[in-house]
């Protein structure tokens, strides 16, 4: 592993040895075992979104690891006023050791991971979000003792966190369900790995995609960018997209609920399924910590 670029690029290996490393640092972390793996190290954090728990959990998780972070505000680099990320990519990889980036496309980041000579970490495009599904499998694991043979649900965009939802869940093991509205769905590249699986479904309707899940995840009906389609997506979305009680009933027992965060309540979670679950949907932003820490762990050590 060179850079985390998407989960597609990921092996089912990489994966679980990510949550492992992850797991042992969050107890080393509970213990107060110090772990300097990136002694010396530094993080440079393009942020071209707005974030609390990405920003918070990558500078904390770099300090906690002996390194440190810098937050860069694409409002404040060059990049802002049109400097290419080919010659962003070959600047920053003469200063720093590591890039997480949180951007709009896909193809710059790639392109950083190209021109770059350090490894660059995907924390948002609206594309994927990688670093928030390594937190939800380690959450689900957490919880269940396992990912293989469990059944997720996803209920809502076929966005960022569908499409990392669906090849994160498949590669270890995992049955995917997903119900999105028909022009709402899943990127092509994922449906295309998913498909052949025979362990995917691709559906309209929440309550077929509930049946029998043992962990249903949602997200916000407009993600960031989308601002000026919210009016018209919330027509498509309201009444039908969203984790209710009626939806935990069609799951197993014990079903958990797992949310990215930030949360619209109302919209597509009721206040009631939201905070019966709080206790996992924190667990699991508290995860952002561990797994990042752990991905920066595998990518940066010498
Ligand atoms: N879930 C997530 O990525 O949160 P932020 O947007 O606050 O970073
Ligand atoms: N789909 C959301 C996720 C936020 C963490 C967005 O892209 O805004």
């Amino acid at each position: 592993m060179k850079h985390l670029l998407k989960m597609l690029d990921l092996t089912s290996n990489d994966i679980t040895n990510l949550l492992n490393l992850a797991d042992q640092l969050k107890y080393e972390n509970k213990h107060n075992i110090t772990h300097h793996y990136l002694k010396g190290k530094t993080l440079g954090m393009i942020f071209q979104k707005s974030s609390t728990r990405t920003r918070v959990s990558f500078e904390t998780g770099m300090y906690q690891l002996g390194g440190y972070a810098l937050f860069l505000s694409s409002n404040d680099l060059q990049i802002g006023r049109g400097e290419p990320v080919e010659d962003t990519a070959r600047v920053l990889s003469r200063y720093l050791d590591g890039i997480m980036i949180r951007t709009f496309e896909q193809k710059e980041v790639e392109t950083l991971a190209e021109y770059g000579s350090i490894p660059i970490i995907n924390g948002l495009t609206d594309f994927c979000h990688p670093c928030q599904v390594l937190a939800d499998l380690l959450t689900v694991r957490e919880y269940k003792g396992r990912l293989d043979g469990l059944k997720m649900c996803y209920i809502g965009d076929g966005n960022n966190m569908a499409n990392s939802l669906i090849v994160g869940g498949l590669k270890t093991g995992m049955k995917v369900a997903v119900a999105c509205p028909e022009n709402y769905q899943p990127d092509q590249q994922v449906l295309d790995f998913a498909n052949p699986t025979g362990k995917f479904e691709l559906l309209t309707d929440p309550l077929q995609a509930a049946a029998g899940a043992d962990v249903i995840f949602t997200d916000v009906w407009a993600s960031m960018g989308q601002e000026g389609e919210a009016a018209e997506r919330r027509k498509v979305f309201e009444g039908i997209y969203q984790v209710n009680d009626k939806i935990l009933e069609a799951a197993n027992e014990g079903c958990m609920v797992q949310h990215c965060l930030p949360a619209h309540r109302g919209e597509e979670i009721t206040a009631e399924v939201f905070e019966a679950h709080a206790k996992e949907i924190f667990d699991e932003a508290e995860n952002r910590l561990h797994a990042q820490k752990a991905v920066m762990a595998t990518l940066m050590k010498d």
